[in-house]
């Protein structure tokens, strides 16, 4: 079984994606988190992301890892997700405002969306896979998909929890995100819509259930 969970940012896709995984004792991919890591080796290796060549060198950086034996890995573990590089976890690295503000300039690069949907479709089902475009591009094939939205204002105040900033600079940082992630974000067809402003973490999680096969 394959089970999509899309959504925008600060949504609260990975805490439902964990709970629901935990609940059907599957693991669950973060697609986002593959990303933030790519845009992580990106800046680490000073490369520009807004010219015509940033994704041809940064799929050949991450090929290079490849082909030397240290690739870029999400370890897709229930309790959170992590990312490797070889012997190095680069998942503290990854949740910076420095990410947040790069990672849709990585992620509109061709290069890298094909490397990290390879990445993703290499695994063996069940699984839970969350992020953008998992129902409607990665995995259209899934048996549920679901589409997680709530406000700018409901997602800012959730996410100053986790960043130490103010509550204006972080939801205009969250609408910017949006607009420049909208191509790839938009919602499978058959996805099920469920609004995260307005129930507790456990009570979207039994909503997501119910429309789960018991
Ligand atoms: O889910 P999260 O907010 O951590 O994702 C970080 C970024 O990765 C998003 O803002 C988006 O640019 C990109 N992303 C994407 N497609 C996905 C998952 C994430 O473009 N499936």
């Amino acid at each position: 079984m394959i089970v999509t969970i899309d959504g925008v940012a600060a949504s609260g896709k990975s805490s439902v994606a964990s709970g629901v995984a935990r609940a059907l004792n599957i693991p669950y991919l973060s697609s986002g988190l593959l990303y933030r890591a790519a845009t992580w080796a990106a800046l680490e290796h000073g490369l520009t992301l807004d010219t015509p060549q940033a994704g041809r060198t940064l799929a050949q950086l991450l090929t290079g890892w490849e082909e030397r034996g240290q690739p870029l890995r999400l370890r897709p573990l229930t309790e959170g997700n992590q990312v490797w590089q070889a012997e190095r976890d680069l998942t503290e690295h990854l949740h910076t405002a420095r990410i947040d503000a790069q990672v849709s300039a990585a992620a509109v690069l061709p290069e890298l969306r094909d490397w990290v949907n390879a990445q993703l479709q290499g695994l063996t089902p069940p699984f839970l896979a969350e992020g953008r475009d998992m129902g409607s591009t990665v995995f259209p094939q899934a048996e549920r998909k679901f589409y997680l939205y709530a406000t700018p204002r409901v997602r800012a105040e959730r996410r100053v929890l986790e960043r130490h900033q103010d509550l204006e600079s972080v939801e205009a940082a969250l609408k910017l995100r949006d607009e420049r992630d909208a191509r790839q974000s938009a919602p499978a067809l058959d996805a099920v819509h469920i609004d995260t402003g307005s129930g507790t973490l456990p009570e979207i999680i039994a909503q997501v259930m119910s429309h789960l096969p018991a």
